[in-house]
């Protein structure tokens, strides 16, 4: 029988590059989703096919992250071998806008999983989508051993849930691991966080789409790596023969400004006829410099990144020259669209 993941997240960027790693590797993928008004599918829009066709290999159920009962009806339904919880209020800015929804979706949502996993009996293995942002203020390089100095409700947030996994793996023996994720981004990012933000304005800008680009702290550094990479860590984790806490990284580090001048000059445009600092995006307490040091995943795991800094700003500036080229079609043709490039009737 093919083996079962259940992914919360799963209409994330990491749960839809998840999705697409587990059924290549056969697995039945079933996924978590929230109701929404509008679709929130597309990112997994490509994997799904109705639940009658007998080729069918994902499944997706309504819930939330705030309803306990319902997680624990969801596992004896699925039964899967391994969980991955990649739900969460993800935005460190809104988090300060949202401290009690991120506290209540992002920590509390973890444990609720937990126990509804104990509350089950079902043997399953849980993998929690834990964060570089737990480092907050700790001086770089970050590591496994770094003690966590959060800066954000959802750092905050992210400590507890890890607190809680490293608890139900001592306290009930639960095979729970801890991926401390670095920033990691594609073509798929959520256009509010920096990387997609920059190459959605600077392709839209070199079409004549937009005019300026408004950012905040140009000096925060990061260190970026690809989503795609690094979803096959998060699958070594759990066929590990013990569960443990592993830093997913790249081991370099770019400033805002630094990534904002590469994909400026692949365009052949001087970011600063077009950027415009706004207060706005600046954040009340804020993460300077994070910088992973991965040795142990990939000592332990034999996992590396395989999509450089360079390749990523590529794939990204790419992704959105298609799709602002699309919107620029649309709107030659005398079509009312979105800045996705969808059509508004
Ligand atoms: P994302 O694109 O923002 O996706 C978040 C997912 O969580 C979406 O599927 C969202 O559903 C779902 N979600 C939000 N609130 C929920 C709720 N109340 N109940 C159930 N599901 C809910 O995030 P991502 O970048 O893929 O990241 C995946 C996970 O890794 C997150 O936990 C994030 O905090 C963590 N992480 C990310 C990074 C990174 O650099 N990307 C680094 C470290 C850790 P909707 O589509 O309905 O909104
Ligand atoms: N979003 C955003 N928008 N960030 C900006 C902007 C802006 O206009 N201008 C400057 N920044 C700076 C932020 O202040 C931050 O220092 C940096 O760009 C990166 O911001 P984000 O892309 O929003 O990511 P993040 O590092 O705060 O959080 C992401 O990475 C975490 C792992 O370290 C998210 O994916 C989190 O979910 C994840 O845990």
């Amino acid at each position: 029988m093919a083996p079962r993941a259940l992914i919360t997240g799963i209409t994330g960027q990491d749960g839809s590059y998840l999705a697409e790693f587990l059924l290549s590797k056969g697995y039945e993928v079933h996924g978590l989703i929230r109701r929404a008004s509008t679709f929130n599918t597309d990112r997994i829009d490509h994997l799904y096919k109705d639940f009658h066709d007998p080729s069918a290999r994902v499944f997706l159920h309504y819930g939330d992250l705030s309803v306990s009962g319902q997680l624990t009806d969801l596992l004896h339904a699925v039964r899967p071998d391994e969980v991955y919880n990649l739900g969460a209020q993800s935005h460190v800015r809104v988090s300060f806008d949202m401290p009690e929804y991120t506290g209540d979706i992002t920590g509390l949502g973890t444990l609720r999983l937990l126990e509804a996993i104990r509350k089950s009996g079902i043997k399953t293995r849980f993998y929690q989508a834990s964060s570089s942002e737990m480092f907050g203020a700790a001086p770089p390089p970050q590591n496994e051993g770094t003690p966590f100095q959060p800066q954000s409700p959802y750092g905050a947030a992210k400590v507890y849930a890890y607190y809680m996994v490293k608890n139900y793996r001592n306290a009930y023996k639960l095979f729970s691991c801890n991926g401390i994720l670095f920033n990691h981004e594609s073509p798929r990012r959520g256009e509010t966080f920096v990387t997609r933000k920059i190459t959605r304005a600077a392709t839209r800008i070199k079409l004549g789409l937009q005019q300026k680009l408004y950012l905040g702290n140009m000096e925060a550094k990061r260190d970026w790596g690809f989503a795609g990479d690094y979803v096959e860590a998060m699958y070594l984790m759990l066929q590990h023969e013990q569960p443990d806490d592993y830093v997913i990284a790249t081991g370099e580090t770019y400033s805002v400004r630094e990534f904002v001048e590469r994909v400026f000059q692949k365009l052949d445009m001087d970011y600063r006829d077009y950027l415009e600092i706004d207060s706005k995006y600046f954040r009340p307490t804020e993460v300077d410099v994070l910088l992973g040091d991965s040795t142990k995943a990939r000592k332990v795991l034999h996992w590396e990144p395989k999509v450089s800094f360079d390749q990523l700003v590529d794939m990204m500036v790419e992704a959105d020259m298609e799709l602002a080229e699309k919107e620029r079609t649309l709107r030659n043709a005398g079509y009312k669209c979105t800045h996705n490039g969808r059509s508004i009737p």
